[in-house]
């Protein structure tokens, strides 16, 4: 059964706003370089594609790679790619370290003390600089038929025992001797956070009696973090999880509510998790608050290898794929989300407090208190962020929400009233400090202009959105501010594809299904694709072969393909060392087949990466990839 929830995420039915259906004018104004000047010259040198390389230099040092359907990894000449930490090796917790059995015979316990499955959002935290320090990675979701030695054809209390162990985050230690890098075992910074692990749940939303079930009747302690895609981290040196696709984990009740259709619970278990049939709270028809208790980004201070992770609901209930921090001149942090669905929206968070000095200790309420805001994309470039603020507008008692935490869980209802913007699934978020600017994915979305489905706009221009684009903003004055102006970095697509809504604009390699998305410290924009395993090498993107992350320019708009993955992956989070030699790059499931559920008797069908044919079965995992001359990666 398919747990491809693209196809599925398609809930919204409000019918805010019409004022964006019209053609694009922002982005013809932008391709004459008129922009500026109707915007009050705010946008002044925001341009992706027109403005000429400041100093004529490129930031981009390496030769592209080619389209390819190998598989194994593909990294430019002159670079080394090596693969560490993959699913099933031990986390490195203390006492005994659980071998990965090729087999999948690991057992449940044994599972939460190993990495988990389908590797996506990582960062680096420093120890001793770049030669020492913490990966903190998401593990996204579990393929049954890998993870089982029989897949589903048996059910039972230890096999969703043992997914939940495979889901969430793990934290480990690894350190580098003249360019190789390894897991540290066992290590006592090492901790896995699974779909089980006790958390807290502050901000406005904590206690709230929408949170609270039968097991937990203060509505302040949740078992768990599931669906962690993207990541972010914060000043003040902690990591941000989020959980995006939680609602498909639910099984849903024999007549959802509206509030449940808008959140897209369906009848049954559509995507065939089966963790109600041994674990009731996932039975939303007798636990209508336990979905209530995710869709929120998690707040994990790696190191404190003891503490709880934290629910930080004042960012909002939403399918988050990632959190992430910008600094406004005055010390405060806002956090930027998208929610990837079809026709879901942006969101940002403004801090109220500063950020203190003194780590995470000093900083443990900061996200609990500030403004969120859903993102209002108008066809003239400009754009506006509209707060969801109990008793402002239309989010009051009498438009069915009691209090501001009603309005947190139900930030997408919130947001309807509002008259956000629908967008084209939008995926990760990258902050350029220095230019005050902000990109964001917008992956695809094939729904955009179908029978009875919103038409196209001037943020989303593209009918049936196979290939995706990055839309861009700049806020006014500072990160805190109301007001932006934006177009689009680029609208990916393929030159060759006979259709013209699937050729791009691309200036350089062309892509498809931009997701992951990151600013690296010379101010690279690293562009990572998940064209899904159910089209990739067919129709507009049959030219493109396996998902890549390519290297984008911000001042040129150049693109170049940087690394291609093994068959049947996606490329999802990066991260480098604070000396820009070493870079992490997560490879999410390798041989995964169109139906995205492993046949348990054939393992390999579509690949055998990373172990070669002698392995039992793909794995997610970690590549390290450095230049053989030691320089800073991409230069
Ligand atoms: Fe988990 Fe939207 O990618
Ligand atoms: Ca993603
Ligand atoms: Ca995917
Ligand atoms: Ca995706």
């Amino acid at each position: 059964m398919s747990k491809d929830f693209s196809r599925m995420e398609d809930s919204n039915r409000s019918i805010n706003p019409s004022i964006h259906e019209v053609s694009d004018p922002a982005r013809r104004l932008f391709v004459k370089g008129g922009m500026a000047a109707a915007v009050g010259g705010l946008f002044a040198g925001l341009a992706g594609c027109a403005t000429p390389a400041e100093g004529g230099k490129s930031l981009l040092g390496f030769k592209g790679v080619p389209v390819s359907t190998a598989d194994s990894i593909v990294v430019p000449e002159g670079y080394v790619a090596q693969v560490i930490a993959p699913w099933g090796d031990p986390v490195g917790l203390s006492g005994d370290l659980p071998k990965f059995k090729p087999d999948a015979s690991n057992t449940a316990a044994e599972q939460e003390a190993q990495l988990g499955m389908h590797h996506d959002g990582i960062h680096y935290f420093p120890q001793d600089g770049s030669k020492n320090g913490l990966l903190v990675m998401n593990h996204e979701y579990v393929d049954d038929g890998l993870l089982h030695p029989d897949g589903m054809k048996t059910w039972s209390a230890a096999k969703v025992r043992k997914a939940q162990a495979a889901h969430g985050v793990s934290v480990l230690e690894v350190e580098q001797q003249d360019g190789q890098w390894r897991v540290v075992l066992p290590s006592p910074w090492a901790r896995r956070i699974t779909a089980s692990t006790p958390m807290a749940v502050s901000g406005p939303a904590a206690g709230h009696a929408l949170m609270k079930t039968a097991a937990d009747t203060s509505g302040r302690r949740v078992l768990g973090t599931l669906n962690n895609c993207g990541s972010g981290i914060t000043p003040w040196g902690t990591y941000l999880t989020c959980e995006e696709n939680f609602i498909f984990y639910f099984k849903g009740p024999e007549q959802p509510s509206a509030h449940e259709a808008r959140w897209g619970l369906r009848k049954g278990d559509p995507t065939g998790y089966r963790w109600h049939e041994h674990d009731e709270r996932f039975d939303a028809g007798k636990h209508p608050n336990e979905p209530h208790r995710f869709g929120w980004v998690v707040e994990i201070d790696p190191l404190n290898p003891s503490s709880t992770p934290v629910k930080r609901t004042a960012l909002g209930r939403a399918a988050h794929e990632g959190a992430t921090v910008a600094v406004t001149r005055d010390g405060r942090a806002v956090v930027y989300s998208g929610e990837d669905a079809r026709f879901e929206y942006i969101y940002k968070f403004v801090s109220r407090d500063r950020i203190q000095p003194g780590g995470a200790r000093a900083n443990a309420e900061l996200l609990d208190h500030g403004t969120l805001y859903v993102a209002r994309f108008d066809a003239n470039g400009q754009g506006q962020w509209l707060p969801l603020l109990h008793g402002q507008g239309p989010l009051t008692a009498a438009k069915g929400f009691a209090d501001q935490g009603e309005v947190l869980i139900k930030a997408r209802q919130a947001s309807d009233l509002l008259g956000a913007t629908k967008m084209d699934r939008p995926e990760w978020i990258a902050v350029d400090q220095k230019r005050g600017e902000v990109y964001c994915t917008l992956t695809n979305n094939s729904n955009r202009g179908g029978e009875r489905q919103p038409g196209t706009d001037a943020p989303n221009p593209r009918a049936n959105n196979t290939m995706g684009h990055i839309i861009k903003w700049r806020e006014s004055g500072d990160f805190h501010g109301e007001r932006f102006v934006w177009n689009h970095f680029v609208l990916a697509g393929d030159p060759a594809n006979a259709r013209p809504e699937a050729k791009g604009n691309v200036r350089g390699d062309a892509f498809a299904c931009p997701d992951g998305l990151w600013m690296d410290a010379r101010g690279v924009l690293w562009v990572q694709t998940d064209m899904s395993t159910s089209a990739m090498g067919k129709g507009d993107l049959a030219g493109l072969g396996n998902n890549v992350m390519l290297a984008a320019d911000p001042t040129t708009g150049e693109i170049r393909r940087f690394l291609s993955g093994p068959r049947g992956s996606e490329i999802t989070g990066v991260t480098t060392t604070p000396d820009g030699r070493t870079m992490f790059v997560n490879i999410q499931h390798p041989g995964e087949s169109p139906s995205e559920r492993s046949d348990p008797a054939n393992t390999k069908a579509v690949s055998s990466w990373p172990d070669g044919p002698a392995g039992g079965r793909p794995r997610s995992a970690t590549v390290v990839v450095r230049r053989k001359d030691g320089g800073v990666v991409g230069a």
